[in-house]
């Protein structure tokens, strides 16, 4: 039988890649998302792949909605951690509104993700989990104090879950992408775009499906091994 895979933030950007890479290697996938049920419904038309509406950053909603995929789908065998948010400004003028809901959803969310699949997978002794951090946990960022610290605990996320989990046969690892062209790059100001671009060595965003394929190996028998590490993919933009 094919493994269930969840995406959350799985019907656009990097999350829409890693879905249809997962699909396209066999997995049976869900798609979540947020709020945009036009972009969901074209995805899905597409792809054939289910979507879910519900909110990462309530626990509730997660545990339901997560309930619901295991009784359409089977258990879940791969989560990818992938929904996400920034609300970026110069620190001096970030609000707690803009501190709480990148928390919320970036890394509250993660575990909101995890927490209700983690009983499951233990059980069964075999579970991948894949947390989308980011290039900007690792080396911080200007007017991201907020978004570079959820990045920042997703990498402590991964290696604590790595630690409690290998004996169950569960392993847990990020990918950190550097910049890649999706919507949410596309929302920084064209200048200031343009100045990061020119700060990647490679020359170029990154495409989303480059991110996917890190996703798709980590997910694999192949990465059994593969506990608490992070893949870099930022065109050589940043390294460890
Ligand atoms: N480094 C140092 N100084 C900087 C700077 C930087 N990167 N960016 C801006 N500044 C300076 C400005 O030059 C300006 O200086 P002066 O006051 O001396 O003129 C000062 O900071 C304030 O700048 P602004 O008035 O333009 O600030 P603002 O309130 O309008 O905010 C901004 C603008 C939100 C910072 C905007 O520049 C921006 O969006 N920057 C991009 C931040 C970024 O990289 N976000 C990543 C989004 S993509 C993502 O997050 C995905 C991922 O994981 C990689
Ligand atoms: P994106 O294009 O903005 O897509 C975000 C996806 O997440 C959408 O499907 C969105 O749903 C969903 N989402 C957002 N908030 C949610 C919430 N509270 N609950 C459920 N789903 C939610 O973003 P992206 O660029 O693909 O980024 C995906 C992940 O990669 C994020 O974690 C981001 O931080 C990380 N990342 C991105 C980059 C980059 O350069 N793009 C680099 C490093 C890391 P709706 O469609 O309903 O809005």
């Amino acid at each position: 039988m094919a493994r269930v895979a969840l995406v959350t933030g799985g019907s656009r950007g990097i999350g829409e890649a890693i879905s249809k890479k997962l699909k396209s290697e066999g997995y049976e996938v869900a798609a979540t998302y947020a709020g945009n049920d036009e972009a969901a419904s074209k995805f899905t038309e597409a792809t054939g792949i289910k979507t879910y509406k519900w909110n990462v950053a309530d626990y509730d909603s997660s545990k339901a909605g997560i309930e619901q995929v295991e009784a359409d789908l089977g258990p879940i065998d791969i989560v990818v951690a992938n929904a996400g948010i920034t609300r970026d400004a110069p620190f001096h003028k970030m609000t707690p509104e803009m501190w709480h809901q990148v928390i919320d959803t970036n890394l509250t969310g993660v575990f909101n993700t995890v927490h209700p699949i983690w009983p499951g997978m233990r059980e069964r002794k075999f579970g991948r989990i894949i947390v989308i951090s980011s290039i900007n946990g690792q080396k911080g960022q200007f007017a991201q104090v907020n978004y570079a610290a959820t990045k920042a605990g997703d990498l402590g996320i991964v290696k604590s879950l790595a630690q409690e989990g290998a004996r169950a046969g569960i392993t847990a690892n990020a990918v950190c992408p550097g910049y890649i062209a999706t919507e949410m790059v596309m929302a920084v100001p064209e200048k200031v775009r343009e100045s990061i671009i020119s700060q990647i060595p490679a020359g170029r965003l990154g495409e989303p499906e480059e991110i996917a394929r890190c996703v798709a190996f980590l997910a694999s028998d192949d990465a059994g091994f593969i506990n608490g590490s992070t893949i870099s993919a930022n065109g050589a933009q940043f390294f460890v």
